[in-house]
């Protein structure tokens, strides 16, 4: 029996899955979501070409291997048929492919609004979510009221769906939030509906099991990062799953002992989009350079990512948390001009030096930094580990001993073939 593998992301988001998922899919059967939904954006660039999944997992574009929504997910059907089709447009038909969980939940279109009348609510307290509808979805899941993708196959789907709305409507109304256009989005969602009929929905948890007892290989894609999860992130400052390596255990009916290799990604500095804690975060013109040389704007809703020095404190948290096995390294050539790199090693909460992330990320955390120097070349053209400039070499070597798990994937760019695996 194989094990299934789990790649994820270990700060708050936007590390360089989608990249490293779609660069390891050959070496898999099966590319699995496990959690998450639309809220998500993985880019991926080859062959001069520029992509972004949102609830297809990553590993569509190689090889003809199955792709797996699993029943962690939450699924919008308006944005997927929309997804589909521009994937379609630019030469890549997932539907033979795609395999869908019936348990995945689906966002309906007034959970997008209590999405957005959550908010509103909120005021200066606000999360800052995308705004897709993902909270509200996930909610009603744990209240066991929510709508489930193999429920469409029902005759009674309409009426369930009709319930469930009244119910909506009537929150929306308690939040005093102004309903437009519900008739015009209903239709479109009906449509969305009709369309994913045309795939193949599954008992996803079987086809995984089954998948691992004939021996073949299944890797699962995390969305997000650990510090958005719903028990372990900045509370409430997170995304509504559990996007630690455990989520993709109950996201996919894969027992525990069957998960495998943890691969944990992070950036060589920090980005958080939405609000809430960010100890390392630079609003100096470092912050700003990071954020221009590394493109730093959210995939899925435009806006600009905050941007701050690496945090080890809070990467030897998500380590330990996901039982991380390799470390993969993304962009770290966006440091590549700099003379000097800071890379915080632990944190000041009320005078204590800590090395622990504390309770309330909200606590005033002033982080105590190591300065390492910069290797000032462009890493971007390197093609392997023998051509690292000594400076890297040794903020590579600094890293794996900081974080006591070794870095065997070095990503200098943003294409496939920009990739360097070690050892
Ligand atoms: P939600 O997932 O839309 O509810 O948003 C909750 C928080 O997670 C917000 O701060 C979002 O900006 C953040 N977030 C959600 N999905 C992603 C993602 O894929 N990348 C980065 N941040 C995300
Ligand atoms: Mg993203």
């Amino acid at each position: 029996m194989e094990n299934v593998d789990v790649l994820l992301g270990l700060q708050w988001g936007d590390e360089g899955k989608g990249k490293v998922v779609d660069v390891l899919t050959p070496q898999y059967d099966i590319i699995a979501r496990f959690q998450g939904g639309p809220n998500a954006g993985h880019t991926l660039e080859f062959e001069g070409e520029k992509y972004v999944v949102r609830s297809v997992p990553s590993g569509i574009f190689q090889g003809n291997k199955t792709n797996l929504i699993g029943n962690g997910v939450v699924l919008d059907p308006v944005l997927f048929r929309k997804e589909v089709e521009d994937l379609k447009k630019s030469g890549h038909n997932p539907r033979e492919r795609l395999r869908i969980s019936r348990k995945a939940h689906l966002i309906l279109p007034t959970l997008r609004m209590l999405d957005a009348a959550n908010e509103n609510r909120r005021g200066d307290r606000k999360i800052g979510t995308t705004g897709r509808g993902i909270g509200p979805t996930y909610t009603e899941k744990v209240a066991r009221q929510g709508i489930r993708v193999g429920d469409i196959e029902s005759p009674s789907f309409k009426d369930q769906y009709n319930k469930v709305r009244e119910n909506h409507l009537q929150r929306l109304k308690d939040l005093g939030y102004e309903v437009k256009n519900l008739e015009a989005n209903e239709a479109e969602f009906f449509e969305a509906i009709e369309y994913l009929k045309g795939f193949t929905l599954v008992d996803s948890e079987y086809v995984v099991n089954d998948a691992l007892r004939s021996d073949r290989k299944v890797l699962a894609e995390g969305a997000q990062g650990s510090l958005l999860d719903i028990d372990f992130g900045s509370y409430p400052f997170v995304t509504s799953s559990n996007t630690i390596a455990a989520g993709a255990s109950i996201g996919l009916g894969v027992a525990p002992r069957h998960i495998g290799k943890v691969y944990g990604i992070f950036k060589a500095y920090c980005t958080r989009v939405g609000e809430g804690p960010f100890p390392t975060e630079l609003t100096d013109k470092t912050g700003k350079l990071l954020a221009e040389r590394g493109h730093e704007f959210g995939a899925v809703t435009g806006r600009p990512r905050r941007c701050g020095w690496l945090d080890l404190v809070a990467l030897r948290y998500s380590i330990m948390l996901n039982g991380v096995t390799d470390l993969i390294i993304t962009k770290s050539d966006v440091l590549d001009t700099l003379a000097e790199i800071k890379v915080c090693r632990a944190y000041k909460v009320n005078g204590e030096e800590t090395d622990q992330v504390p309770y309330s990320m909200e606590e005033k955390i002033e982080p105590i930094y190591d300065t390492l120097t910069g290797w000032k070349t462009d890493l971007t053209a390197i093609k392997s580990e023998e051509e690292f400039p000594e400076a890297f070499r040794l903020y590579i070597d600094y890293l794996e001993k900081a974080l006591q798990t070794p870095i065997t994937v070095v990503s200098v760019g943003p294409d496939r073939s920009q990739t360097i695996f070690r050892g």
